[in-house]
């Protein structure tokens, strides 16, 4: 039985590469793991009033965290941190008080950047956020992608070895990881 992992890209663009790289790791689940993608680009920004009649987008959110075995938030790097509408989902996601749906939920974390440090920084703030979240976060392997032609086609499709024994040896660890806490 496959798990089902919540996948969080941190990225509206449509030619986004993380969302490249997300739907290559969907392709390396094999029979262990299913991915759902969970929408970020419709919650409004946070604003404790509109929990008054909370906006449906928001609901359906912390619906699809709730249900899922664990989630993998793929995401560029911002500043040297992680873009705000990760920052809002998991403000969103973790309220109201003591009914956060991120708590408990394994997290793997990745993301591709074209520059060679391959989000490395906002990486580190993620990971940070996800534990103030209390989610259970998996440490190893840090996973940095430097996104180039040689390593990714256009649609994203994986063209070197080397880039898909890596990215295996992550999917796999993480399958492993949301089996064993999930
Ligand atoms: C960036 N980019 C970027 N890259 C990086 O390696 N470190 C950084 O700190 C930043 N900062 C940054 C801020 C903002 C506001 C933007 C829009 C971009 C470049 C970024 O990695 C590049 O645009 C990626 O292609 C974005 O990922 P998606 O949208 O292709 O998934």
């Amino acid at each position: 039985m496959p798990k089902n992992v919540a996948v969080l890209v941190g990225s509206l663009r449509s030619g986004s590469i993380n969302r490249k790289l997300a739907h290559a790791l969907e392709g390396l689940g094999g029979d262990k793991l299913t991915f759902e993608n969970v929408e970020i680009g419709d919650l409004p920004l946070y604003n404790e009033d509109l929990w008054a009649e909370v906006p449906a987008p928001v609901t359906r959110m912390k619906r699809q965290i709730e249900a899922a075995d664990g989630v993998l938030i793929v995401s560029p790097e911002y500043n040297r941190g992680y873009p705000g509408i990760l920052a809002n989902t998991f403000d969103w996601g973790s309220r109201p008080s003591g009914q956060s749906s991120f708590t408990r939920k394994p997290v793997g974390i990745i993301g591709a950047t074209g520059g060679a440090t391959g989000t490395a920084a906002g990486q580190q703030h993620l990971r940070l956020a996800a534990v103030n979240l209390g989610m259970i976060v998996m440490h190893a392997p840090e996973m940095y992608i430097t996104w180039n032609s040689e390593r990714f086609g256009p649609d994203g499709e994986i063209k070197s070895d080397d880039t898909r024994k890596l990215l295996q040896g992550f999917v796999d660890a993480f399958a492993a990881f949301v089996d064993k806490h999930g």
